[in-house]
């Protein structure tokens, strides 16, 4: 049975990538603030396949104890999905110290500690694969929705999902991105959805199964590293 790591996997798109990769046979770790084995969110999910880290990802001491969960309970990681998340939209000029710190911790930090952990893992085993969860608007930044200090870490962490690309294909290990685009989840009010919908191509927002899909096509798709798969309406196209 593969073994994968989902971080925020109490809501949104981590319950849904969680929960899909579940059905197919993986044992998941699940990581977020708030996550035990009776959250709801996942409690459907087989007791047998599943464990539970609570805490945040920016620390480096949960970020360890994640790892050190998933060998203690299912002995190897095949599969990292970084994708606990914070969103704070609003204009620069009103962005303040404790948005950047939050935004670095949640995102940056969130994925350079247990990143780090979980490749050496790999490195050792000789296979493996990251997941990053990206935003669209890293590659289309809206004037209708400014956002830089999340599009700063998000674009970062493209970037990032390029070069360890590169770094680590020699260990045969895979690093992608999926690049939402404004997905249906508790991060946005249902007073907002008519707006966010006009924000895609298609006219439509994106659902939390539209994601995990793009991660299990990931899973199955030996030859592809380094990409950045954007699941976004085509959205990062441009204007419309
Ligand atoms: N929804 C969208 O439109 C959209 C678009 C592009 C990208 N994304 C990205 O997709 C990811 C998931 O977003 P979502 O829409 O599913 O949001 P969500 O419903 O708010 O879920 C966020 C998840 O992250 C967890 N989390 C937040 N801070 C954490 C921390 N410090 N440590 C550990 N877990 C933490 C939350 O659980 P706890 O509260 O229990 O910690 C929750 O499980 C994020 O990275 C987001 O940037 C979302």
């Amino acid at each position: 049975m593969p073994t994968a790591i989902v971080t925020g996997a109490s809501s949104g798109l981590g319950l849904a990538i969680a929960r899909s990769l579940a059905k197919h046979d993986y044992a998941i770790v699940a990581n977020s603030r708030s996550i035990s084995l009776d959250h709801p969110s996942i409690a459907t999910i087989d007791a047998q396949r599943i464990a539970a880290v609570p805490g945040d990802i920016g620390s480096p001491e949960i970020a360890k104890r994640v790892l050190d969960e998933a060998i203690a309970q299912f002995g190897t990681v095949d599969l990292l999905v970084n994708n606990a998340g914070i969103f704070i939209p609003k204009p620069f000029d009103d962005y303040t110290v404790e948005d950047f710190d939050v935004l670095l911790r949640t995102n940056v930090h969130g994925f350079f500690h247990l990143t780090q952990h979980v490749l050496r893992h790999m490195a050792e085993r000789g296979r493996g694969h990251v997941v990053n969860i990206t935003t669209s608007l890293a590659d289309n930044p809206l004037r209708a929705v400014p956002s830089v200090l999340p599009i700063l870490t998000k674009g970062g962490l493209n970037a990032a999902t390029r070069a360890l690309s590169l770094e680590y294909a020699p260990l045969g290990i895979r690093v992608n991105a999926v690049s939402p685009g404004i997905i249906r989840t508790p991060m946005h009010s249902e007073a907002d959805h008519e707006f966010l919908a006009t924000l895609h191509p298609n006219g439509r927002m994106g659902d939390p199964e539209d994601i995990a899909q793009a991660v299990l096509y990931l899973e199955d798709a030996p030859f592809v590293t380094g990409e950045i798969l954007h699941v976004d309406g085509g959205a990062h196209n441009g204007r419309w």
